[in-house]
């Protein structure tokens, strides 16, 4: 898979973090970055008003050290306010507005923003033809296939984004009411990237990195964005390089995963409050060490842990108990 360009900007390798609130955080990124894993990464959802109102702030979302190759996902159902707030965002510096026209939740979809745009699709061009057309800001978009299973209209919406000044388009091709429901549907990739000259990413159900090699092949797509895989199994991305550079990859050892997990937390903890830092560890032990031996144990003891360092202390005598019994056993 070629790596490709967004404004000029080279995608390499063309692998992207999803954004997903509460999970795709910005030192996550930095570490994917740090290992060369992801070429692209966008912001969990960022409410527009919650900028404006200054009741969320955006270097908590995106710092300095990423900004060039990650794109703030803002979330709205009016066009000057999404713009607003893309206007603040690119004083403080954001490269990259990537437009939510994708969450299925209640709350959202009844501000008309998120999934709503896929309802009105000339609201949605307007809020991309406002951005791109006024501000020194590269604009892409997430959306699903439509809203529901009568109004699949993916191919009018993206065209619309495209003639707006959208620079790339990313689909996950299930319609709002799916949810995250049955299979994501591949061919609406194919068709989308068939009908578009700006790059288009492929979106859902990248479990393994045979899974992406099948979304390339059937699709066409420039890059694949991956949310839940990556969260269980960063290494997928690099696995996901090798198999298509390589015809081959490396199953990942449980002490690469560790070592992983290991930088990951020392990243939090050097750049967080201890509090914040303290819930993003509690968050990814537990999916980063999913089906390890003893694991259940080491979550169950980090459970009443109130420090960041004592909880690295205790992943890292986890680590040393592994490799011992490890070399005794090979
Ligand atoms: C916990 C979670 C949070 C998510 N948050 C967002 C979000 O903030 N913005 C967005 O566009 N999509 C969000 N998504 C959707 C993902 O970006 C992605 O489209 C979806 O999970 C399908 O891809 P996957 O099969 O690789 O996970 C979220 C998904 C999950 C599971």
């Amino acid at each position: 898979m070629n790596s490709f360009f967004i404004n000029g900007k080279e995608i390499n390798p063309p692998l992207i973090l999803a954004p997903m609130a509460g999970l795709s955080e910005k030192i996550l990124r930095i570490t994917l970055f740090e290992m060369k894993f992801v070429g692209f990464a966008v912001t969990e959802l960022v409410p527009a008003e919650g900028i404006l109102r200054k009741t969320l702030k955006i270097e908590n979302y995106l710092n300095k050290s990423d900004v060039d190759f990650t794109a703030l996902q803002l979330c709205g159902g009016n066009p000057l306010r999404v713009f607003e707030a893309a206007s603040l965002a690119s004083e403080l510096g954001v490269k990259f507005i990537d437009i939510n026209m994708g969450c299925p939740v209640n709350k959202i979809v009844k501000a008309g923003g998120g999934a709503a745009l896929l309802k009105d699709p000339q609201k949605a061009a307007l809020m991309v033809e406002k951005i791109s057309k006024n501000l020194k800001i590269t604009v892409s978009c997430k959306i699903r296939s439509g809203f529901d299973e009568k109004n699949i209209n993916f191919l009018e919406i993206g065209k619309l984004l495209e003639e707006s000044g959208a620079s790339m388009v990313a689909i996950h091709p299930r319609t709002r009411s799916q949810m995250y429901h049955g299979r994501a549907e591949w061919d609406h990739i194919a068709e989308l990237k068939r009908a578009l000259k700006i790059p288009v990413l492929g979106n859902g159900d990248i479990i393994t990195p045979e899974d992406a090699k099948k979304m390339a092949e059937k699709t066409k797509c420039d890059g694949i964005m991956i949310g839940r895989g990556a969260v269980k199994n960063p290494f997928l991305f690099k696995q996901i390089k090798s198999l298509f550079e390589n015809g081959y990859y490396e199953e990942v050892t449980f002490q690469e995963k560790l070592n992983f997990l290991i930088l990951h937390f020392q990243n939090l903890m050097k750049e967080l409050s201890k509090e914040n830092s303290l819930h993003f560890m509690k968050v990814f032990v537990g999916k980063y060490t999913k089906g390890m031996v003893e694991s259940a144990k080491l979550r169950q003891s980090l459970s009443l842990v109130k420090d960041p360092e004592e909880l690295l202390l205790k992943v890292l005598d986890f680590k040393n108990e592994f490799e011992k019994n490890f070399f005794k056993e090979n």
